[in-house]
C-alpha cells in the first residue's frame, strides 16, 4: 500500500451517486484514519440521502459544487490538504448524451480536465495519488465473441462513451506528460442499492411493481456484464492503494446476461416475493424502439486486476440480484 495515502484527506467527486455513495460508506468503514471531502453538484442523479448514514461521521464532508469551478476545485486542495482524489463525477446515462451531448463534454471532459490541473498546482510534482473512474464502454462494441482487455482498442460509440474515452485520454496524458501518479479503472455495468431510477435494473423493479410496462430496447438481445457494486468498490479500493501508477485496470463481474434475461430474471424474484394474484410480472415486459447506435455487447477480461492485484468479483449473480431487488422493492413500496 502506498503509505502517504493512508491518513490523510482524499478527494471524492461524484459520491451522491450511486458508485460514489456506495464506495464512500465502504471507505470511510474501512479506514478510520482517512477524511473523504465529496464534491457534488448534486444534479437530478446525486441524492445526499445516499450518504445519511454518515452525517454524524467526523471524517466526512459534503461540499455541493461543480468539478467544472476551478475556483472552487483549487480552494478545496488548498484547504483540506487533498493528497487523493478518485474521481467519479460525470453525466452517466447514455440516453441523456444521445438527446443532449452537452453537459457530457463539460462535466466528463473538462471537469477532468480541472480536477487534473488543480491536482498538477498543488501536488507539485509530489507522488500522490489521482484515480479515475471509467466506463468499459470506451471500448466500443463486441461481436459474440471475445472480451475487453486494457490493451483493446478504444472505439466510443456513444456521445458518452467518447465524452469518457476523452478524459481517459487526458488522464494518461497527465502521466506521460507531467509524470502524475494516475490509475485509471474501466468497469462493467455494476447493478446494487441507490441506483437512479433511470437506469435498467431499478426501472425494470420499479416499472414491475407499479404496474406499469417494463420497457426493453430493440428485441432484448444486447449484452452487458453485470458487476456488485460492492465488488467494485472493493477493486477500486485495491487500485486506489496498490495500482501501478499510469496503468490501466479493468473490472468485470463474469455475469454476461441479454437484456431480456435481466427483465426475466428479476421479475422471477418479484413473482417470489410479491406474488400477483393474475399472472406473472414477466407478462409486463414489453418491447420499445431501440436506442440509438445501441452497443450489442459488452464483456471484461479481468485477469489483469486478478493476478496483480489479487481482486476478482466474489458476489454471485444470483444473491446480488436478490439484494438488489429487495432493496428496490422496499424502495418503490413505500413511495
Ligand atoms: N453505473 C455504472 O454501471 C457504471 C459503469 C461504468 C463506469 N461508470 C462510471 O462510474 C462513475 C459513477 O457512475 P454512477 O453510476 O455512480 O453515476 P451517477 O449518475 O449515479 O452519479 C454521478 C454523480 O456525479 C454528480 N455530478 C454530475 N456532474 C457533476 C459535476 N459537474 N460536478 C460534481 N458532481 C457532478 C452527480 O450529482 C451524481 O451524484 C461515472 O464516472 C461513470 O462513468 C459507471
Amino acid at each position: 500500500m502506498i503509505d502517504q495515502l493512508s491518513d490523510n484527506t482524499i478527494l471524492i467527486t461524484g459520491g451522491a451517486g450511486f458508485i460514489g455513495s456506495n464506495f464512500i460508506v465502504y471507505f470511510l468503514t474501512k479506514y478510520p484514519n482517512i477524511r473523504v471531502v465529496n464534491l457534488d453538484k448534486l444534479t437530478y442523479a446525486g441524492d445526499v440521502n445516499n450518504l445519511s448514514e454518515l452525517s454524524n461521521n467526523p471524517n466526512y464532508t459534503f461540499i455541493e459544487g461543480d468539478i467544472c469551478d476551478a475556483t472552487l476545485v483549487s480552494k478545496l486542495f488548498h484547504k483540506h490538504e487533498i493528497k487523493g482524489v478518485i474521481n467519479f463525477a460525470a453525466e452517466s446515462h447514455v440516453d441523456n448524451s444521445i438527446n443532449s451531448p452537452g453537459q457530457f463534454i463539460k462535466t466528463n471532459i473538462e471537469g477532468t480536465f480541472t480536477l487534473l490541473e488543480a491536482a498538477r498546482n498543488y501536488w507539485k510534482g509530489e507522488n500522490y495519488r489521482f484515480h479515475h473512474i471509467s466506463t468499459d464502454e470506451v471500448y466500443g462494441s463486441l461481436g459474440e465473441n471475445g472480451f475487453f482487455t486494457e490493451g483493446s482498442k478504444y472505439q466510443p460509440n456513444s456521445p458518452y462513451s467518447a465524452s469518457k474515452a476523452s478524459s481517459d485520454f487526458l488522464v494518461r496524458s497527465y502521466h506521460h506528460t507531467y509524470g502524475m501518479n494516475v490509475v485509471t479503472s474501466n468497469c462493467s455495468n455494476n447493478y446494487g442499492p441507490k441506483q437512479h431510477d433511470e437506469k435498467l435494473i431499478p426501472t425494470i423493479i420499479k416499472s414491475a411493481i407499479k404496474g406499469l410496462k417494463i420497457p426493453i430496447y430493440g428485441n432484448g438481445k444486447n449484452v452487458r456484464d453485470w458487476l456488485f457494486v460492492e465488488d467494485h468498490c472493493k477493486g477500486i479500493d485495491l487500485i486506489y492503494f496498490n495500482g501501478v501508477a499510469g496503468e490501466t485496470y479493468l473490472l468485470g463481474g463474469n455475469n454476461e446476461y441479454d437484456n431480456l434475461t435481466i427483465a426475466e430474471k428479476i421479475c422471477e424474484f418479484i413473482d417470489l416475493k410479491v406474488p400477483k394474484s393474475n399472472g406473472g410480472y414477466r407478462d409486463q415486459i414489453k418491447f420499445v424502439e431501440d436506442r440509438l447506435g445501441h452497443d450489442f455487447r459488452y464483456a471484461i477480461d479481468a485477469s489483469k486486476i486478478k493476478k496483480e492485484l489479487g481482486w476478482s468479483a466474489l458476489e454471485s449473480f444470483h444473491t446480488g440480484l436478490d439484494k438488489t431487488v429487495d432493496w428496490y422493492l422496499k424502495k418503490y413500496q413505500s413511495i
